[in-house]
């Protein structure tokens, strides 16, 4: 967004006007972010064979799906639901991946049937796929990360711990087994990091680690590394550099080469990357209060629609848009939910009264695709510009 002619202003439009037009709490896209974001991506990894999968649950809006068809990158889904949406999208299947955990396996018959790649978690959907299908149906193996804890470093060890995903390092041997038993075509390995990352070593060591399995399996051309890169949420906020992060592949991905003779394709399904720093919530004040000793503005959203403060204690920067320029005040943005509902505390934000008009940003990831109809509130409209 763009503050001119003492206006705030969103691909070009005017954030006030956009509100007038649809109502508020309104999610507006701005498009060409998306475009600056992926182009991003493409440009750090161009020296390598590779593919993205914008990771869908991040924002499935159907004109931002549409925008990243247009734009050359496949999709991550993780619902047989997030498949269909994709198909009716207008992607092809083998242009989506379907990363499931915990579902019946009938979700990844239906997956089969409509053509779409499978990424297997555990020994049970192996072995069901094996029996079933035998080398018919390839898949990607995902891997516990766990597997990387050796290497990894302190901000990335309690993440590799907790995580519940992927085939744990004990019971790579029975996978073996039983990859061997069906003649099942394991074309890829995967490892999927949190956004809580911030050191792009970290991603060099998880593909030093599929680097090593893969040599055991011939059939590998496919090396994963997931999503977890995260944008800046605020100015000066750390995050991984992505040309960092391509360097520190180039060197164990032609040693692999080298060795074994087989050139693998990086694959990468970034969610929050692409999409975050595209959206804005848009919400009016409908209440100003003095409580408790602080300043409290009422908003007409709340974690009902953008639930990422109350649940990761995201900081999410907000902006007075009716009032760009009025002398600062400290407040806290509070939604209209009858709990704890803070979206932003102690900001210090230029005056706000009743009527205005705040934009919470970053909200383009994680905000509509996690919102409810907590409170029996319908969800809010989304706009893409
Ligand atoms: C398998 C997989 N891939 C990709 C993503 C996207 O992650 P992010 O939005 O942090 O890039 C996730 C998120 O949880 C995931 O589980």
């Amino acid at each position: 967004m763009q503050y001119q002619d003492g206006r705030w202003q969103i691909g070009g439009l005017d954030m006030a006007e956009l509100a007038e037009q649809h109502g508020t709490p309104l999610y507006v896209y701005d498009s060409s972010i998306i475009e600056r974001q992926v182009t991003r991506f493409q440009n750090a990894f161009s020296s390598f064979d590779h593919r993205i999968f914008y990771a869908m649950k991040a924002n499935s809006n159907q004109d931002l799906l549409a925008l990243m068809k247009k734009l050359d990158v496949g999709l991550d889904a993780v619902s047989i639901h997030e498949v269909r949406i994709g198909l009716e999208a207008g992607f092809s299947a083998d242009n989506i991946i379907f990363t499931p955990n915990g579902v019946p396996f009938d979700e990844l018959e239906q997956a089969i049937e409509l053509g779409a790649r499978l990424n297997i978690e555990n020994l049970s959907y192996l072995e069901k796929l094996g029996e079933a299908y035998r080398s018919d149906v390839p898949c990607t193996l995902r891997v516990h990360p766990g597997l990387v804890l050796p290497n990894a470093s302190r901000d990335a060890t309690g993440w590799y711990q907790r995580s519940r995903f992927g085939i744990d390092r004990k019971q790579l041997e029975e996978a073996r087994r039983i990859i061997d038993l069906h003649g099942i075509r394991v074309e890829g390995l995967h490892i999927h990091s949190s956004s809580i990352i911030l050191d792009e070593a970290v991603f060099g060591t998880v593909a030093e680690v599929l680097l090593d399995l893969a040599r055991d399996l011939p059939d590998v051309r496919i090396l994963d590394l997931g999503g977890g890169v995260r944008p800046p949420y605020q100015p000066d906020d750390d995050h991984p550099d992505l040309d960092a992060l391509a360097s520190c592949l180039q060197e164990p991905l032609e040693h692999f080469e080298q060795q074994t003779g087989r050139k693998l394709q990086l694959w990468f399904e970034p969610g929050r990357y692409l999409v975050a720093e595209s959206g804005v919530l848009l919400t009016r004040v409908n209440v100003l209060k003095e409580v408790g000793g602080r300043s409290v503005a009422g908003v007409d959203t709340g974690f009902h629609q953008l639930i990422r403060p109350k649940l990761y204690d995201a900081w999410h920067e907000v902006r007075n848009i009716s009032n760009p320029d009025g002398p600062k005040q400290v407040i806290d943005i509070c939604g209209c939910l009858c709990e704890e509902d803070d979206l932003a505390r102690q900001r210090s934000l230029p005056e706000v009264r009743e009527g205005h008009l705040l934009a919470i940003l970053n909200a383009g990831a994680y905000g509509y695709s996690m919102a409810s109809t907590y409170n029996s509130r319908p969800l809010p409209a989304e706009v893409m510009v």
